[in-house]
């Protein structure tokens, strides 16, 4: 039998460093094993609930602290929360982690580097930064403070996305107490 446990695992990391691919692939693996999750990702999230908010540093925190408000209600209603935000600054991931619940938060940081993320730059983001067309931009004109204890921390310009989705499922089951998800073995 399933254990019916909850939690928010907070993804953090630059724009382009995997977090809305780990996202959705924990997502859908989740879903193999009757634990449906609700995805908040910071693209969706602005459009839904924050489209007054900008990317100075108080709309993030704002922005966080909607986010996080929400992922605390969903958790508290028994269901999973996958949260993919960049929230840069660490006093808004504490802040997060204070409002959802220290025992339910669980911080995975994706550690791509500016290089890295701005090699692939999916959304053209990073080259409209360094034009001047997009101001405050994480990584270039915005600062991003790494978190020094994330409860994990994956390498995503050395994993693949794949690898990465296996190695941030190893620790999920683990941390729900749950079958294993990438075989497909329920609890
Ligand atoms: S956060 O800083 O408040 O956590 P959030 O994760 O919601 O940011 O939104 C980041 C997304 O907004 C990025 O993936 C990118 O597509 C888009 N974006 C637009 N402008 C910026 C900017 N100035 N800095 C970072 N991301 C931006």
């Amino acid at each position: 039998m399933c254990a019916d446990q909850t939690a928010t695992f907070w993804l953090t990391g630059l724009s382009g460093s995997g977090k809305s691919t780990l996202a959705h692939g924990a997502e859908q693996a989740l879903r193999r094993l009757g634990r449906p999750c609700l995805v908040l990702d910071g693209d969706s999230f602005r459009r839904a609930v924050s489209s007054d908010l900008g990317f100075s540093h108080v709309d993030r925190i704002e922005n966080i602290r909607r986010a996080a408000g929400v992922a605390r209600l969903v958790n508290d209603a028994g269901m999973i929360v996958i949260a993919s935000f960049i929230s840069p600054f660490r006093e808004a991931r504490q802040m997060a982690r204070s409002i959802v619940g220290d025992d339910r938060f669980i911080e995975i940081y994706l550690s791509a580097s500016v290089n890295e993320c701005e090699k692939r730059d999916h959304k053209g983001l990073y080259a409209r930064a360094r034009a001047g067309t997009i101001a405050d931009f994480t990584g270039i004109s915005s600062p991003y403070e790494a978190p020094d204890n994330a409860e994990l921390t994956i390498d995503t310009s050395q994993l693949g996305a794949e690898q990465t989705l296996e190695v941030a499922m190893i620790y999920i089951e683990t941390r729900l107490r749950i079958g294993n998800a990438m075989t497909g073995n329920p609890c």
